[in-house]
């Protein structure tokens, strides 16, 4: 199988075939010590904002999700367990830093369900476009952030990592709509 890549800006290219990296015992660490205080408080903020974010993505593409056996669910589940991916990502960078998620994250949790639920009653076309609308967002919002906040090293390749699956995201729910309305669609 082709490896499928994707470059998000400037970023290095990230293999978004990937759903899940691994993740070796021996790349956990305690994070922060003897960085700045302005560094850290747009750090924890950054943080934050991501697993927040990613807390909604999982809950869109979950609820989006139809019993039907089509190859639409096949890949909602796959862009399902990606956010939940994410979402661990940003929730263990946040306990290494020593900082606990957004205390109003549960509002996303509703959000998501609100344009998960909203959109697959509105059916495929519109569950598609959300996804498309929702992950471009997200792009944007990555690229702010990789811009303005001063991420350590590994921490930086896991937050582009990530805006380089969204980005596969859109290429993925584009080429499903094009064939949709091409009526080519299965
Ligand atoms: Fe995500
Ligand atoms: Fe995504």
């Amino acid at each position: 199988m082709v490896a499928e890549e994707h470059s998000a800006g400037r970023a290095p290219r990230y293999d978004i075939g990937i759903i899940r990296p691994e993740l070796r015992a021996d790349r956990f660490k305690l994070r922060g010590e003897g960085m700045p205080r302005e560094r850290l408080r747009k750090l924890k903020k950054a943080l934050r904002t991501l697993h927040t974010l990613e807390t909604m993505a999982v809950n869109i593409y979950r609820f989006q999700l139809t019993r039907k056996r089509t190859d639409l669910n096949r890949q909602l589940v796959t862009a399902m367990c990606n956010e939940m991916t994410h979402l661990q990502d940003f929730q263990v960078k946040l306990y290494e830093y020593g900082w606990t998620p957004s205390k109003v994250r549960w509002a996303y949790w509703i959000v998501g369900w609100v344009f998960g639920t909203f959109s697959r009653l509105m059916g495929v076309t519109r569950i598609l476009q959300t996804g498309i609308w929702v992950e471009t967002k997200a792009v944007d919002h990555y690229a702010e952030l990789l811009e303005t906040v001063d991420w350590d090293d590994e921490t930086r390749r896991i937050v582009e990592k990530n805006q380089a699956d969204e980005s596969g995201h859109i290429s993925r729910w584009r080429t499903l709509l094009e064939a949709r309305r091409a009526g080519t669609a299965a």
